[in-house]
């Protein structure tokens, strides 16, 4: 039988020995993956700790849930479905991710373990790129110096031709056409057609261009990693023959500065998967290597799926009297 202690020694491996061993391991900075993430908000900042956040290294593990984000739905199901462990990629803090109360006791009354694995899992292998149809002849963690600007220029694997047979390729291999139908399913069921979800709102699409553009060569970015108009001029400078600018997990609009810089420069401009489906690119390999590992367990994903309904379509007609009746009595407009 596993134990917690097992799959941190898997995630461990899997990883090239990332994780935290022990409290020697982060004292004195002894690991580079433990990194502090803080927008200067005060009291708001995250370390990041790969590896067992909370629980026992001696406890069984007959059941593991591989999340993107820990939260009180991914606690609340693996306390229901006999899981054991949560290994959330996303970091892990204390109340943030545990429903507004403390992770030892609400993971304590359900015996579960918490680890996460962000940053030390990222780099780990190429998927993302291939997901998106290109192979990377030059790659960069740290674009013009600053540290997380992921960029990528890359070939377009042969099967992809234009912009529109990369836009194909995402959709099947991210099963659109099902979200499609769940969302069309739901909105039926509930009898609301404005209820929106993520995965089809921010579905792949073309910002700049046409479907029958061709593409070859692509630089690929993150916007939320803080790529500029400058860096994508000179990485045009530097790869000439590059025809298509790709943004993936976040995006830009209509708009942006990045949209007038690739239409100025002549470039395709296309999103490709959203923060939502990084679940499919980071979550499974994650999965199925844990899997390899530990081959006894059982691993499950978790895999969140957000909703925006309007307040007037939201829950049974009951709950919006009530909702109603609270506000009014209890909720004083001043
Ligand atoms: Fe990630
Ligand atoms: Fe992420």
């Amino acid at each position: 039988m596993a134990k917690v202690k097992d799959v941190l020694a898997a995630l461990d491996n899997l990883t090239n020995g990332r994780c935290l061993k022990g409290p020697g391991d982060w004292a004195g900075g002894q690991n580079p993956w433990v990194v502090t993430k803080s927008s200067n908000i005060p009291g708001k900042a995250v370390v990041e700790m790969p590896g067992l956040v909370w629980g026992d290294p001696e406890m069984e593990v007959k059941k593991i849930a591989v999340c993107m984000t820990m939260t009180e739905s991914v606690i609340e199901l693996a306390a229901a479905t006999g899981v054991n462990a949560i290994v959330a990629h996303h970091p892990i803090a204390d109340s943030a991710n545990s429903g507004g109360v403390l992770i030892k006791y609400y993971l304590g009354i359900y015996n579960l373990a918490c680890f996460e694995l962000h940053e030390a899992f990222h780099g780990t292998h190429p998927g993302i790129p291939w997901l998106h149809g290109h192979r990377p002849f030059f790659s960069s963690v740290c674009y013009d110096g600053i540290p997380g600007n992921i960029v990528y220029v890359g070939d377009v694997i042969p099967e992809i031709k234009t912009v529109g047979d990369m836009i194909s390729r995402l959709d099947t291999l991210m099963n659109a056409q099902m979200d499609e139908d769940m969302l069309a399913l739901e909105r039926k069921t509930r009898g609301c057609d404005a209820i929106e979800e993520t995965a089809v709102a921010a579905r792949a699409k073309i910002l700049v261009g046409k479907p029958e553009n061709p593409m070859k060569k692509v630089i690929h970015m993150f916007p939320h990693c803080g790529f500029t108009p400058a860096h994508l001029e000179r990485l045009v400078k530097e790869y000439p023959d590059v025809d298509t600018l790709m943004a993936t997990i976040s995006r830009v609009y209509p708009g942006h500065p990045l949209v007038a810089k690739a239409e100025e420069l002549g470039l395709n401009f296309v999103c490709g998967n959203s923060h939502a489906l990084e679940i499919f690119e980071n979550g499974v390999p994650m999965a199925r290597a844990l899997k390899n590992h530990l081959p006894d367990c059982e691993v499950v994903i978790f895999r969140e799926r957000q909703t925006s309904v309007p307040l007037d379509c939201f829950g049974s007609q009951e709950i919006r009297d009530y909702g109603t009746d609270i506000a009014k009595e209890y909720l004083h407009r001043k």
